[in-house]
């Protein structure tokens, strides 16, 4: 739980795998808080996304991806999103917003999640010009086909997926197995 001064944000998603648009969310949050929550969620709530890393490699992923990050942590998303942020002294939640067609998914759970629990409010931030194409399942996609990724997800999401498509072991840092 954070110290009662402390400003805190959740920053939710499946992260599958986390990209540079998420990574510029992540910073910019990051100095509008004290401190940034990554929660990841267990599993998509959309079945057609098909996950490429499970929840484990996506921790260890997103740790790694923001390692540099001092106010920014990683956890596993359980229950609901509005009580997760409670009880993380959270009364925040941070989401990017691409285009229009993110508009409608993302008003339906931030009204959701107000009517759960109305203390804890939703920022948006818009997605840089730069980012704003950038899904993680378009990225799934460019690497099945075998696309390049450079500058799409950080280096050591590049060489997970790398080993993931060819079946190969991923060696990822800090695997953390207490929540499996
Ligand atoms: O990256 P995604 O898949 O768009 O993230 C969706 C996520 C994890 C933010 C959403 O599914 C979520 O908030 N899950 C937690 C469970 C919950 O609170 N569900 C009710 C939301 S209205």
């Amino acid at each position: 739980m954070a110290a009662p001064d402390q400003r805190v944000a959740v920053y939710p998603g499946s992260f599958d795998p986390i990209t540079v648009g998420h990574l510029d969310v992540v910073v910019r949050g990051s100095a509008l808080f004290d401190r940034v929550i990554i929660a990841v969620a267990p599993a998509s709530s959309n079945p057609e996304k098909r996950p490429l890393f499970d929840l484990e490699e996506r921790l260890a992923l997103v740790r790694a991806a923001c390692a540099d990050r001092d106010n920014v942590t990683v956890e596993p998303l359980t229950g609901l999103l509005v009580d997760f942020a409670a009880s993380h002294g959270a009364r925040v939640v941070i989401k990017g917003l691409r285009a229009v067609s993110d508009f409608e998914y993302e008003l339906a759970m931030a009204l959701m999640n107000h009517r759960l629990r109305p203390e804890i409010d939703a920022l948006y931030l818009m997605a840089s010009a730069e980012h704003s194409f950038i899904s993680s399942s378009l990225v799934r996609e460019v690497a099945r086909l075998g696309g390049a990724l450079d500058g799409l997800v950080p280096p050591v999401v590049q060489r997970a997926m790398a080993a993931r498509l060819k079946g190969e072991p991923l060696s990822l840092p800090e695997m953390d197995t207490t929540h499996t």
